[in-house]
């Protein structure tokens, strides 16, 4: 026994020892580069690879982070930090893509920062190392390095933008949310982390996957009506009608002025606004996916003596009176959202209910989001009450902590967390892979809690980011010259 224990004790030091190391920077130590740009043109920069963001790092393969200064930046550049988790999953430290927002935003003169980042699927030495809140705790941490770093690099960290799609538009949420939350303290101090802010000046968010624990109900009370639903079995027709229930008591929980029908008519002013946008620029919104227009009149014979011998005229009627063909007009004026629904279930299916928080958990059938909120033995964990219920038992307080370090909109509003003041929150118009209401209500949340936000549900869209990049950098480019 004593052996063991001392074996064990022995591994663990040996780990910490291996990968403990100081925080540093050489600013001679970077190599030049350069990325042809897609309309023409070659950015040139020097990069600093693999550097390690905290003193103990677990997992040398993602907690480093790569850093793009392209030539000319100076001690006011802004800083474009981008996320490439997908999935909760572990991502990587990455070089800039032309085509995404990592290659345009060096071609902007910003910064360009990709922290890789633990996740769910990280393991070593038989242990999983990469559950909430670590992977966050490792963007935090990198946010913290460039902190300390800033001067030599040279950036600006006063102007750190984050960007992220899905779990990385979770992850670009948090970060934005909970600069400086006394809640993660403790944590990055134990991981070695730079003792400096961790705020940010703006979020870009795609489809952020967030608000884990109202998800499912938010997702039945929008798509437990639609023809997808009524086509399921009882079983699945049963948890989605319990589960909707559940949502409008939280939507007025949240004290936004709005309780879930509002919700619902304000998400639907969004899709019209933006299919109206679409329309604008030239696009022809179906009209059998609910939308109503108004009426143009043209077509058929022009009036006759400017229709005086129209019918029911004064000369005795001998012209039929003239009755304009009706097409689509100028203006998108209604939609039927059961309507519109139904059409964006079409394009890509439903998830099953439970969409998160999976009934099976003890299974086979484990969500990515019950991975994340597993422990580091590798089993999975249910993380809303209703899941852990009808699993027979009840959210373990870790994972409610768990629960609460990884939702953005906890420390919206909230004391001790100093939120970005600038954000970007996109969801395609077609994205179902999680409710329209998720993005709405962190928008709305922030927007009353006095943040700058632009939101928007763009037409067409699936679940994507990084995309729309000449509207993204003028937005930030506007922001950042104040
Ligand atoms: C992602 C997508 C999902 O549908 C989900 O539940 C979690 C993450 C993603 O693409 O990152």
């Amino acid at each position: 026994m004593k052996t063991l224990f001392a074996e064990a004790l022995l591994v663990t030091a040996t780990a910490l020892s291996a990968s403990a190391a100081p925080l540093a920077f050489d600013k001679s130590a970077g190599t030049p580069g350069e990325l042809a740009l897609p309309r023409g043109g070659t950015v040139r920069y020097t990069a600093y690879e693999g550097l390690r963001y905290a003193e103990n790092v677990e997992d040398e393969t993602c907690q480093t982070m790569n850093l793009y200064v392209p030539d000319g930046a100076g001690p006011d550049a802004p800083v474009f930090l981008r996320t490439y988790v997908g999935g909760y999953m572990a991502a990587k430290a990455a070089a800039p893509q032309a085509g995404d927002a990592t290659g345009r935003a060096l071609a902007e003169g910003f910064v360009v920062a990709i922290p890789g980042s633990r996740g769910r699927n990280s393991v070593r030495d038989g242990a999983w190392t990469g559950r909430a809140p670590n992977g966050l705790l490792d963007l935090k941490a990198a946010v913290r390095y460039l902190r300390r770093f800033a001067r030599d690099i040279p950036a600006d960290a006063e102007r750190i933008v984050t960007d992220g799609t899905s779990a990385g538009g979770a992850m670009s949420a948090l970060l934005g949310a909970t600069g400086n939350a006394p809640e993660y303290a403790p944590l990055l101090e134990r991981m070695g982390a730079a003792n400096e802010r961790d705020d940010v000046f703006a979020a870009v968010c795609f489809c952020p996957i967030t608000d884990l624990e109202h998800a499912d109900m938010a997702y039945e009370w929008l798509y437990g009506g639609t023809a997808s639903r009524r086509g399921a079995t009882d079983g699945i027709r049963a948890v989605s009608a319990e589960l909707a229930a559940a949502f409008p008591a939280y939507v007025e929980s949240l004290g936004l002025g709005l309780d879930a029908e509002g919700c619902l008519d304000a998400v639907k002013r969004e899709i019209i606004r933006s299919a109206q946008i679409a329309k604008d620029a030239g696009a022809d919104i179906p009209q059998d996916i609910g939308f109503a227009f108004s009426e143009e009149a043209v077509g058929g014979a022009p009036p006759i003596d400017g229709g005086k011998r129209g019918g029911g005229g004064g000369d005795g009627g001998a012209m039929p009176a003239f009755v304009p063909e009706k097409r689509p007009g100028e203006y998108i004026t209604d939609l039927d959202m059961a309507a519109y629904l139904d059409y964006v279930v079409s394009t890509q299916p439903l998830k099953t209910a439970p969409a998160f928080d999976t009934l099976g958990v003890a299974g086979q059938s484990a969500s990515g989001e019950n991975d994340e909120f597993g422990d580091a033995t590798g089993t999975s964990a249910n993380f809303t009450a209703y899941s852990a219920a009808k699993n027979g038992g009840a959210v373990t307080p870790e994972v409610a902590a768990n629960v609460h370090l990884l939702n953005p909109m906890d420390f919206i509003g909230a004391d001790g967390s100093d939120v970005a003041p600038h954000w970007y929150i996109r969801h395609g118009a077609r994205d179902r892979d999680t409710a329209f209401t998720v993005p709405f209500l962190l928008a709305r949340k922030l927007e009353r809690a006095g943040k700058d936000v632009d939101f928007l549900l763009p037409w067409n869209r699936p679940h994507s980011g990084d995309y729309a990049l000449d509207e993204l950098f003028s937005w930030l480019k506007e922001k950042i010259a104040r």
